[in-house]
């Protein structure tokens, strides 16, 4: 087997952030250097509590899990307890992790590694607010060329916002640190609403997941049943859109994916449209491109491939 890539995953768990790093603990082709964790969903004491019990659910608990950034680079913080219940993990009951929190700040623990490993060698995924990998760029702008990727959940423009009218969440909450990582002239795929939108959790596929019989089979279809009722009522839909298991899945079968790259550009002045991705999908404008944006995906394939990882856990 090929050597396995390198990643850094950086978090706000969340429902379908649980289900990324279940999926990504299970898959040989990744090696999982680390969890970052940032407030976003819910406050950092809860979004680092939450990655340390899936890791454990995962049965890994010798994965490092760091904590990160409390409150977005500018902005005050805007949490979602309304779409992932109070712990931000709401559905599955989870026991309180055994395993220790890492003592070294996330940012510290992202500038180390990369500093470290070969350059060119380690791939960020970014599954909530990108304000630790903002903070890492302005503390050492030396990381940039030895990044091999970013890939990150987050923006939206054809489907509009989630959050906003204009905004999706994960851009919204740090436009800030949107703006700097995108403007860091880093290899950028993007995976926002426009994509996300068309994986739905149908009752189907969630099936697919409990029948798997094992915990964290079980504890998947539990938390989609509880995440996806906030979208299935606002949509009217059979089922949310499940996010940030894409950012993972691309890793491991980017032929799911589709699109473009194209310059997609943050909006940090107006209120109204704060944390806007503005996406030159027609080229109309001459600024540079910087990302590779993701319009569609084999949602087939896609839970296909989830519910396969899942199942080797
Ligand atoms: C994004 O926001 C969060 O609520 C989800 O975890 C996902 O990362 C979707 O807009
Ligand atoms: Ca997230």
């Amino acid at each position: 087997m090929p050597e396995s890539r390198k990643i850094v995953i950086d978090t706000d768990p969340g429902q379908d952030d649980a289900v990324a790093i279940l999926v990504a603990l299970a898959s040989p082709e990744l090696e999982v250097l680390g969890i970052t964790a940032v407030a976003g969903n819910v406050p950092l004491t809860l979004t680092e509590k939450n990655a340390r019990k899936i890791c454990e659910l995962a049965g890994r608990p010798e994965v490092k899990v760091f904590a990160g950034a409390t409150h977005p680079m500018v902005r005050s913080l805007v949490t979602a307890e309304n779409v992932h219940g109070k712990t931000g993990l709401n559905g599955p009951e989870l026991p309180e992790p055994e395993m220790a929190l890492q003592a070294q700040h996330a940012v510290d623990f992202i500038l180390e590694t990369l500093m470290r490993e070969e350059s060119g060698s380690v791939t960020l995924c970014a599954l909530g607010p990108l304000t630790n990998i903002a903070l890492a760029l302005e503390r050492e702008p030396k990381i940039v060329p030895r990044i091999r990727e970013i890939v990150l959940m987050g923006g939206g423009f054809f489907e509009g916002g989630n959050v906003t009218p204009a905004a999706e969440f994960n851009i919204h909450v740090d436009p800030h640190a949107a703006d700097v990582v995108l403007r860091a002239g880093i290899p950028t795929v993007m995976i926002p609403l426009d994509c996300t939108h068309k994986a739905l959790t149908t009752s189907k596929r969630v099936e697919a997941f409990r029948k798997l019989g094992t915990r964290p089979g079980v504890a998947t279809a539990e938390m989609l049943e509880f995440f996806e009722r906030f979208d299935e009522n606002k949509y009217g839909t059979d089922g949310g859109p499940l996010h940030d298991p894409c950012v993972i899945a691309y890793l491991l079968k980017p032929e799911l994916f589709s699109g473009r790259h194209i310059n997609v550009t943050v909006e940090i002045a107006s209120e109204l449209t704060m944390g806007m991705t503005v996406a030159d999908w027609w080229g109309v404008c001459d600024r540079p491109k910087n990302v590779t944006y993701m319009r569609d995906v084999d949602h087939e394939g896609l839970f296909g491939l989830l519910v396969e990882r899942i199942g080797r856990l």
